[in-house]
């Protein structure tokens, strides 16, 4: 009832009858959103559940209160930590920003937010929102998410790729940690299909507090959805009562585009219009711009926001009365025969026109103008949009879930599976790629050893360079002393590793530069497009690279860390493995062939005319305590005799010839 009195202002008075919310005591609004009459019972029932879905209306309240209200009934006592998973990083940055703001702390502190490229917490945070990605690179380093007493899936019904993987990782290891609370919050939306995933958990209903919104449609098709909405926000603005605006619009350019050719109309129009402030809001947009969009409109005044689909349920924005809906959004499709993903525009699904009329109704009674047709609107868009891991390539998918040791992927337990044939292929095409998984990991892992998160690039190069093995170096018959020398002006002391990076590093894009030095240019190109392939992928589970400008030790500690299993020690009479004690030979080939390090790591073994290790890198037995203790004992890496042993190895270079 405070709820309606306070917002009881209709839009014809101007807003004059609302309260602006700088009056009300911070604290006073949050006991006025739809959820707190509903605090007691929400705990209550996540005392009583494990796993609970959480359904309320888009600005109840659920992601900047639930967290709240867990940290005040101790959810975070012993310091553990309450995370938040968000599908866009403008909404975790936002919300975290609001949220800090309500408990008077600053943001980062007690409250914080990961995004890619940027982490915004510190030992003291224990509320922590973050993407769905961020949350899912978290299994890598603690696969059972021990520092979290609970953790929210929210905005569940975006079903975007990362959630959605979430949801089979929590629902397995919520299994064997019964003190983890797991809450699945959503629009209104889909609530019935979660709790029959997370084996018939309840779900808890915030009633909503809507207002009618009246829908318009168009009598006839828009040819032109840009200016089409120009033009109705000019429209609303010179002939509707007071209020603001929210247009719907699919990315950047088209947002840009909209707000430039608004101010424009508005600069002409001068002073026979009142002011009418235009503010964008997009993923790409700096945070202090994106900010603007919460700031309240001055008397007088009109504010038109023009958004992508993130106005949708991500942020709510207060005071909208007016929604513009042109119907699209951009969606990411697949096409699997050939494998090509893109972005596309695309009609918006039904559920989604309806997320965004509801944005009109908040405050008070609202209007949405659909710039389509009624009849569009039932035959033409979609009931609901299909989940993203139905339209995506999933090359990512798999490398990730690789990577965090899951090898069954036939039968992980997809919410709703991705279609057979294309997660086969995508195992077919990494499997093509001919890469380790190892290097994967290392890659995707932010492994404790931090050396390894710092020569990500080097690391990437390296496994495209190995992925092309052995067929770098051109070693004709009739040139071979040639061959060789051009080979020697590759080599760097390290290893083989350190040498393909080298040649990488070197090469110039030229047949011409490749045929001077005898480095094979079909396969160095294959080198690279793998590469590209790599960093696509990288990009995709959102992981940074870094590079240690090409520094040894960071990159041998890495590789170290891939592939610990495979070390060689170097002994009376020559490498023995160190697990197995068996006796293994430094290939040829090896820029390591003279060297003889005491200890090193070989990237696979090769029987030819003996047990050849190919592809060998130079490290210290210390490195292999450090980045595998579970693996090895001190006793079985002590270092007694002398550093190098006398060559016994002439012969096999004379017999491979
Ligand atoms: O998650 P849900 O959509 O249920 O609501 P919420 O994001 O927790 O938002 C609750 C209220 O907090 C909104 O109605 C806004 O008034 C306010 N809020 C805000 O003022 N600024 C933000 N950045 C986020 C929320
Ligand atoms: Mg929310």
């Amino acid at each position: 009832a405070v709820w309606s009195e306070r917002r009881a202002g209709t839009p014809d008075k101007g807003g004059a009858g609302e309260v602006p919310k700088q009056k009300q005591s911070i604290q006073e609004v949050r006991r006025s959103l739809p959820i707190f009459p509903y605090r007691e019972d929400l705990l209550a029932a996540i005392r009583e559940h494990q796993i609970l879905v959480i359904e309320g209306e888009t600005g109840s309240g659920k992601t900047t209160q639930i967290p709240q209200y867990l940290l005040e009934d101790g959810y975070t006592e012993g310091g553990m930590k309450i995370g938040c998973t968000q599908p866009r990083r403008v909404a975790a940055m936002s919300v975290a920003a609001r949220v800090a703001q309500e408990m008077s702390v600053k943001l980062g502190n007690e409250v914080g937010y990961s995004i890619r490229f940027e982490d915004c917490t510190s030992e003291r945070t224990i509320l922590k929102y973050m993407t769905d990605g961020m949350l899912l690179r978290e299994f890598l380093t603690e696969p059972d998410l021990a520092s979290y007493s609970v953790i929210i899936i929210d905005e569940a019904h975006e079903r975007t790729l990362h959630t959605d993987i979430l949801f089979g990782l929590i629902k397995d290891i919520a299994r064997f940690r019964p003190d983890l609370k797991v809450l699945v919050a959503s629009a209104t939306l889909d609530t019935e299909r979660f709790s029959c995933f997370f084996d018939d958990a309840p779900v808890f209903r915030i009633p909503g507090r809507r207002f009618p919104v009246d829908i318009y449609y168009t009598k006839a098709p828009e040819a032109d959805y840009l200016e089409a909405c120009v033009v109705s926000v000019l429209q609303i603005h010179v002939t509707q009562p007071a209020g603001d605006v929210l247009v719907f619009l699919t990315g950047q350019e088209e947002i840009e585009a909209c707000c430039e050719l608004l101010q424009e109309r508005c600069r002409r129009l001068g002073s026979k219009i009142s002011e009418l402030l235009v503010l964008p809001i997009y993923a790409n947009l700096p945070s202090d711009m994106q900010a603007k969009i919460f700031n309240p409109t001055p008397p007088g005044a009109r504010k038109v926001v023009v958004a992508t689909n993130i106005a949708e349920t991500s942020l709510t924005i207060d005071g909208i009365i007016y929604v513009i809906d042109p119907g699209f959004c951009k969606q990411k499709s697949y096409n699997a025969r050939t494998g090509m993903e893109s972005l596309i525009v695309t009609p918006c699904s039904r559920a989604s026109a309806n997320q965004r009329a509801g944005r009109a109704g908040r405050v008070a009674a609202g209007k949405c103008f659909r710039l389509y047709t009624a009849w569009a609107f039932k035959h033409e868009m979609e009931e609901t949009t299909v989940p993203e891991i139905q339209r995506t390539n999933l090359g990512n998918v798999v490398l990730l879930l690789k990577s965090l040791g899951i090898n069954d992927l036939i039968h992980f337990d997809f919410m709703d599976p991705p279609p057979h044939e294309t997660l086969v292929l995508a195992l077919e095409q990494l499997y093509a790629l001919g890469l380790k998984w190892n290097f994967c990991y290392l890659l995707i892992t932010d492994y404790p050893l931090s050396d390894v998160v710092t020569c990500s690039e080097e690391i990437l190069t390296i496994a495209a360079m190995l992925s092309v093995n052995n067929s770098i170096f051109y070693r004709p018959k009739d040139k071979v002393v040639h061959a060789d020398n051009a080979r020697m002006n590759f080599v760097v002391p390290g290893g083989d590793h350190i040498v393909l990076l080298n040649v990488y590093t070197q090469s110039g894009y030229s047949t011409q530069w490749c045929f001077e030095n005898f480095i094979q240019f079909r396969s160095m190109k294959r080198a690279r497009d793998v590469r590209d392939q790599l960093e696509g992928l990288m990009d995709r589970i959102e992981v940074e690279l870094c590079s240690c400008n090409g520094e040894s030790v960071p990159i041998r500690k890495a590789v170290t860390a891939g592939y610990f299993y495979n070390t060689a020690r170097l002994s009376k009479g020559g490498y023995k493995t160190v697990k197995h004690q068996q006796t293994v030979y430094v290939h040829p080939n090896s820029s390591l062939f003279e060297e003889q390090p005491r200890w090193m790591i070989y990237h696979e073994l090769v029987f030819t005319t003996k047990e050849f290790m190919r592809q060998v890198i130079e490290i210290e037995s210390g490195w292999l305590l450090e980045v595998a203790p579970h693996y090895y004992k001190n006793k079985e890496l002590e270092d007694s005799s002398s550093k190098k042993m006398p060559r016994k190895q002439g012969k096999a270079r004379e017999e491979l010839g």
